[in-house]
């Protein structure tokens, strides 16, 4: 595609950003390519400060002010400044100048030159960077993007996951809105998982200080995150934990079963008996996992997973066994006592080994790669 084919909005979300958004507008207009065809769509969300209006005297006849009354929210502004578009691509900015609009010419270069699908402006890829955070800021904004990267698989191979400033073809959104859930700050999130995009490419861009108007970020905003991501996970490592509950029980009461009525399996035969019921709560563990935890991960015969899922928490299965047993035969702690110390000492491995060799994001849902 030629630079002078590629059609753009550029989708702006506002809410009391009534000194930045005419120094915005005039800096997009300097800024971006003169040879792409592109308009502006701003959405407010009925700001009191009447961003709307100043917004609404400043814009060229092709652009467009979405002023949304008694909605609010960054994530639902931009999904519906991307559906209200009808061009091929968005790119989706701040309006506080924080994002800088002269990095839209490479994303649109990266987006034609890769054939992108999305291409994010990323504050940690070398050459980015941000300006003027305090400590806690950037303690927040790297321990966000290391929950998402341990949670959702998309975000792994990306520097700035939790970025604002990015460039999307509209049709990802479009096509995926219904499998989409936007909430709080990050709408990147939701694109990633749900929209399945084939190509991202990242381009670094340096985050600028704000200079009028206040951030709307505020504990709310954290919490609200954490649920989005936890959301878009399915909730699966508090699936996990319920499940290790009820598979310790499990393996707990085999052995209290042992101790009242097949005394051998818990006093000389331990070892036996251990390894009897950290069977049965694996066993019992997989078929929980199958059926709830990783239900929409299931990809091709279960009997090859319940094998595969011994293997690969053969490690975890070993160090509980092993810890129990040398609690119980060394220091002739009580069965059930010493069965519960080697779970947990072997629990930890046994969630990462699952999620990463297992139940592997790939299969079905959102099974949409083109
Ligand atoms: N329509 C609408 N409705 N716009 C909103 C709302 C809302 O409820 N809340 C915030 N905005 C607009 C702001 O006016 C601004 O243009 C943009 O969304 C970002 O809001 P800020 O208050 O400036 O947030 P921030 O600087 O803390 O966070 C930004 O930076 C992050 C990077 O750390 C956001 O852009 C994030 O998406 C970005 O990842
Ligand atoms: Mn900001």
């Amino acid at each position: 595609m030629k630079v002078e084919d590629f059609q753009l909005s550029i989708v702006i979300p506002t809410y009391n950003e009534k000194e930045n958004i005419e120094p915005l507008i005039n800096e997009i207009r300097e800024e971006v390519t003169s040879a792409v065809e592109y308009d502006i769509v701003i959405v407010d969300d009925d700001s009191p400060d009447g961003t709307w209006l100043k917004a609404l005297n400043k814009i060229n006849c092709s652009d467009v002010v979405v002023r949304r009354i008694n909605l609010k929210g960054l994530s639902t502004a931009i999904i519906d400044g991307i559906l209200f578009s009808n061009k091929e691509y968005v790119a989706v900015m701040d309006a506080d100048l924080q994002h800088p609009p002269r990095y839209i010419d490479e994303m649109i270069k990266s987006t034609i030159n890769e054939n992108a699908d999305v291409v994010i402006a990323s504050r940690y890829k070398k050459g980015g960077g941000v300006e003027g955070w305090s400590a806690l800021r950037l303690i927040v904004s790297r321990g966000a993007t290391l929950i998402a990267k341990l949670l959702l698989p998309s975000t792994r191979r990306i520097s700035d996951p939790m970025s604002g400033f990015f460039m999307v073809k509209r049709s990802i959104v479009a096509k995926n809105l219904s499998k989409m859930n936007p909430m709080g700050f990050k709408v990147l999130l939701e694109i990633l998982e749900r929209g399945s995009p084939s190509i991202v490419t990242e381009v670094p861009y340096i985050f600028r200080g704000r200079l009028y108007g206040k951030s709307k970020l505020r504990m709310k905003t954290i919490i609200a995150y954490i649920l989005h991501v936890l959301n878009l996970c399915g909730w699966r490592p508090i699936k996990f934990g319920i499940v290790g509950a009820i598979g310790t029980l499990v393996n707990l009461c085999v052995i209290a079963f042992f101790n009242y009525y097949l005394p051998a399996l818990a006093s000389g035969l331990f070892v036996l008996g251990s390894g009897i019921a950290i069977e049965a709560s694996t066993l019992s563990n997989f078929i929980m996992h199958e059926i709830w935890t990783f239900k929409d991960r299931r990809v091709g015969h279960p009997y090859k997973r319940l094998v595969l899922f011994h293997t690969t928490i053969l490690p975890s299965l070993l160090t509980q066994l092993i810890t129990a047993n040398i609690i119980f035969y060394g220091t002739s702690t009580n069965p059930i006592l010493s069965q519960l110390l080697g779970i947990i000492i072997g629990f930890p491995v046994n969630y990462v080994l699952s999620e990463l060799g297992i139940w592997k994001k790939g299969g079905g849902y959102p099974a949409t790669k083109k």
